[in-house]
């Protein structure tokens, strides 16, 4: 029977499968010596994995011109559907030009691994400059999102692709839950409303707070860390998995509980990441999405609740998935508890609340952060592996 006949439907209405079949890999196995190659980043790779699950259903390979015009200028795909990031293989003309429409590709990652197949159907050129106005509210090369459209290559190649093989994450086996996999675990709790949570950095009471929040109005939350690339000062996803561990094992009931790793790329770009985040969770099974205080921010790019905003842009039944909206969440010391502007009469000093990089200096200084911002077990852990980090 169709799953789609429980829970939500995927965006689109299918989920989207490209692994190769046994067969079809083999095939290509035996072809790689002659098929022309091309080499994907981290990103790219992840890309390509996120479209083999189906995380990024509808789509079924990397987007053509008239997809990525849509989606860079009105925040839709030609069909109509809601996207707001454009997904895209870029490669140098040089390379663009040995390439023939119509043939295969061999895509390696970095280390030169056969990893997957691209049909190309088309090669475009495309304005970075445009892009990252569009899609980052900035042209400037410091934010970590725009720098990477600017040091990738001037021509995108589109078309369907296949993954060769799905491998386990060796770092999380135990986490790598995709869609089809969500989808059918929700089922067997039975949970017919799921919140998803994103998140590139380690948690804390806020997070937790508003985790919780949600969890009393659904059946379950889907905490689902991204652990593709992130620029180099995030802290890494081991440690970050690690605190979650720290927390399920301590802080949440866990029957009403799923970690798993989202194997995507974070691109910081704010709102309009809120957006393709939410359109991702849809794809694993979640009804509900979580959207705190400037969600995939980075900087000062963006107002803290423009990602909560940029929803009121789009049809909500086109979207399919509910955004849960927060505002900014401190530990308030009047009524000593979690909490926002919204049930709390405290004065500004009588909040607190820590910014990433404080924390990250913090720890560097060799001090944990206080209780009222994270759990002791989970500050602990962060300043043990803070020490081997920076050694
Ligand atoms: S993000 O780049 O993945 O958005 P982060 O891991 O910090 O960064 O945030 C995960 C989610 O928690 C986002 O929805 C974000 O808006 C929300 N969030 C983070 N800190 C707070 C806070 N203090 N109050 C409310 N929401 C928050």
């Amino acid at each position: 029977m169709s799953q789609q006949k429980y829970g939500i439907a995927p965006h689109g209405g299918t989920l989207i499968n490209r692994l190769a079949s046994p067969e079809q890999r083999q095939e290509w196995l035996d072809k790689a010596e002659h098929l022309p190659r091309v080499e994907l980043d981290e990103r790219a790779v992840s890309d390509l994995v996120m479209i083999a699950i189906g995380g990024f259903s509808p789509l079924t390979g990397f987007m053509g011109q008239a997809d990525y015009d849509r989606v860079v200028n009105e925040m839709h795909l030609v069909n109509g559907l809601p996207w707001s990031i454009p997904i895209t293989l870029s490669v140098s003309e040089g390379e663009a030009e040995r390439l023939t429409i119509g043939h295969l590709v061999r895509l390696d990652d970095a280390t030169g691994r056969f990893v997957g197949v691209l049909e190309l159907t088309e090669k475009y050129p495309y304005d970075k400059m445009h892009e990252a106005l569009h899609v980052y509210r900035t042209n400037e090369e410091k934010h970590p999102g725009v720098r990477v459209v600017y040091e990738q290559g001037p021509i995108n190649l589109a078309g369907p692709v296949w993954l060769l093989q799905r491998d386990l994450d060796p770092r999380f086996p135990t986490y790598q839950i995709d869609p089809v996999e969500s989808r059918a675990l929700f089922r067997e709790k039975g949970w017919q409303t799921v919140v998803g949570f994103q998140t590139r950095n380690p948690i804390h009471r806020a997070h937790e707070y508003i985790q919780k929040c949600a969890l009393e109005i659904v059946d379950g939350l889907f905490l689902h860390p991204l652990v593709g690339a992130t620029k180099s000062d995030d802290i890494p996803a081991e440690v970050r998995m690690r605190c979650y561990e720290i927390m399920l094992e301590h802080y949440f009931p866990r029957d009403r509980v799923i970690l798993a790793i989202n194997p995507a790329a974070m691109r910081y770009a704010g709102p309009r990441e809120a957006i393709f985040h939410a359109i991702v969770r849809k794809n694993y099974g979640c009804t509900h999405f979580i959207v705190g205080r400037d969600h995939a921010g980075v900087g000062d790019y963006y107002g803290t609740y423009d990602a909560q905003h940029i929803f009121d842009e789009f049809d909500p039944a086109a979207l399919g998935i509910v955004p849960l909206k927060f505002e900014h969440a401190f530990y308030c010391t009047r009524t000593q508890a979690m909490a926002t502007t919204k049930t709390s009469p405290s004065l500004p000093e009588e909040r607190i609340h820590l910014s990433g990089t404080k924390v990250r200096e913090m720890l560097r200084r060799g001090e944990l952060p206080p209780p009222e911002f994270s759990r002791p077990e989970v500050a602990a852990e962060l300043a043990k592996a803070m020490q081997l980090l920076e050694g």
